[in-house]
């Protein structure tokens, strides 16, 4: 070790969020677009040669990673307000580097549209992440039975369509399981190939829908999307258009357990109510109230809340994404819980962060047995991924005393200014080393 590493030891100056928890919270929170949808929104901007326009984006750290690895493509971006506009027209490559890959899942799903429209993608394998394994076996099995060879040398998937004048066939696929972003890699890939392909086993996810509302818009024809078969009938183009992101269901159902982890009464909106069906089920379980009210749902939580049994799901499932901030709310609610992580193997990180902080867990492989006790207590806590460290902030809000949440640069990745919108609802939390998120500086 240096002697200045040990002048500044490693983690001393990480930035973080101080909250004194134990605070109501009032008023109205706005939900922003949805991360999952933009991303893939964005990779859809290769498929057509002149502009298309995305309203109502998020400003998030992977929003601008999305928008760095397009650019290196030679994709044109410019910012204009909440605005995206991405020009496919300049499109030169098709080997988007391991540098910006690395850091965002996602950017392999752009292997589908480049293939599509250049009949040939070098794209980096993801490899793993803190919650799983992450394969991307049945995005490259459709591509495959579409007429793509496929290799993988030194962890870049090179894929190449040979013939029929570098058109990709359409076919039918059966997904092994209804990945997310297998369909929608599939989905962008079959728009400009040769005939008609049918997914079946698809997935269901509203960013599904949202980006098959965006094809059809750019001129393709897709049937289906939102049920587990989708029928899309190739095109030889697609165009521009203009189109608005999806709220974040996400970042809404975030914004609902804060509310009921810290027995308060809050208007979220804009929310599309469907989108969270079995996570406002669970809510009301607990004994929450929830109403809709104009554009959005209006959630109010008196008294004691019950434990209850969850288990993840795909879509119209409870969300994965939402089990570890329910899991901060599960451990001040009455009684047992059991909650069981059925989509990822590693998605329980959270569970030793929530003891720190007073919770009663246990686990069993991806089963947690939660006893709920009447209060938690403030500690330093980090936050381990994405939504782990949506929990650490949630459970922050509901303890007694003050927390300290790092691994912002997870929460940064999915939540914009989260303090301060907290704050505007009556939060007592403050962010000390600023990191900010990217979009404009792409
Ligand atoms: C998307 C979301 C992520 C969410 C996840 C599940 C984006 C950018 N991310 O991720 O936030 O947590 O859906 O709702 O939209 N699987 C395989 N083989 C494959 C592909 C997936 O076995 O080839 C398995 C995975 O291991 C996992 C499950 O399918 O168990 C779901 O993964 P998938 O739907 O592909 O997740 P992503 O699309 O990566």
């Amino acid at each position: 070790m240096t002697l200045a590493a040990l002048k500044s030891p490693p983690g001393l100056n990480d930035p973080q969020l101080s909250i004194i928890g134990q605070q109501r919270l009032e008023g109205e929170l706005h939900v922003n677009g949805a991360k999952n949808s933009a991303l893939v929104l964005m990779a859809a901007s290769v498929l057509s040669r002149t502009p298309i326009r995305l309203g109502n984006m998020p400003d998030l750290t992977d929003i601008g990673t999305m928008a760095k690895i397009l650019v290196s493509l030679g994709v044109g971006f410019h910012v204009e307000g909440s605005s995206a506009v991405l020009s496919g027209d300049g499109l030169t490559r098709h080997d988007p580097s391991y540098d910006l890959t690395r850091k965002l899942r996602a950017s392999f799903f752009l292997i589908g549209p480049l293939l599509a429209r250049h009949g040939v993608a070098k794209v980096p394998l993801p490899g793993g992440c803190r919650i799983g394994s992450r394969p991307v076996r049945e995005h490259n099995k459709g591509l495959q039975a579409m007429g793509a060879s496929l290799s993988i040398e030194g962890g870049v998937v090179s894929a190449k369509v040979s013939g029929n004048r570098g058109r990709l066939q359409g076919c039918a696929v059966h997904l092994d399981c209804p990945s997310v972003g297998a369909t929608e890699t599939l989905m962008m890939a079959a728009t400009l190939a040769e005939g008609d392909t049918v997914i079946r086993n698809a997935a269901q996810e509203p960013e599904v829908v949202d980006l098959a509302g965006l094809l059809k818009a750019m001129g393709a024809r897709i049937q289906g999307a939102g049920s587990a078969t989708i029928r899309v009938s190739g095109v030889k183009e697609l165009h521009g258009a203009d189109y608005a992101v999806i709220p974040d269901r996400i970042e809404a159902g975030t914004f609902l357990i804060a509310a009921a982890a810290t027995r308060s009464r809050l208007h979220v909106t804009p929310v599309e109510p469907s989108h969270l069906n079995a996570v406002l089920a669970k809510l009301e379980e607990l004994g929450c109230s929830i109403s809709p009210q104009g554009q959005g749902l209006t959630i109010t939580t008196r008294g004691q809340l019950r434990g209850c049994e969850l288990r993840t799901q795909p879509f119209p499932g409870f969300p994965t994404d939402l089990q570890a901030p329910f899991m901060a709310l599960l451990a001040t609610a009455q009684g047992d819980s059991l909650v069981r992580e059925t989509i990822f193997e590693n998605r329980l990180q959270h569970v030793a962060e929530l003891q720190r902080m007073g919770a009663q867990i246990r686990t069993c492989g991806n089963v947690a047995v939660l006893e709920g006790v009447p209060m938690l207590s403030g500690a330093p806590v980090t936050g381990t991924d994405l939504r782990a460290a949506a929990a650490m902030v949630i459970a922050g809000l509901a303890a007694d005393g003050v927390t300290s949440v790092t691994g912002l640069e997870h929460l940064d990745r999915g939540y914009t200014r989260l303090e301060e919108r907290l704050q505007a609802v009556g939060a007592r939390i403050s962010r000390t080393g600023a990191v900010r998120p990217a979009l404009l500086a792409a």
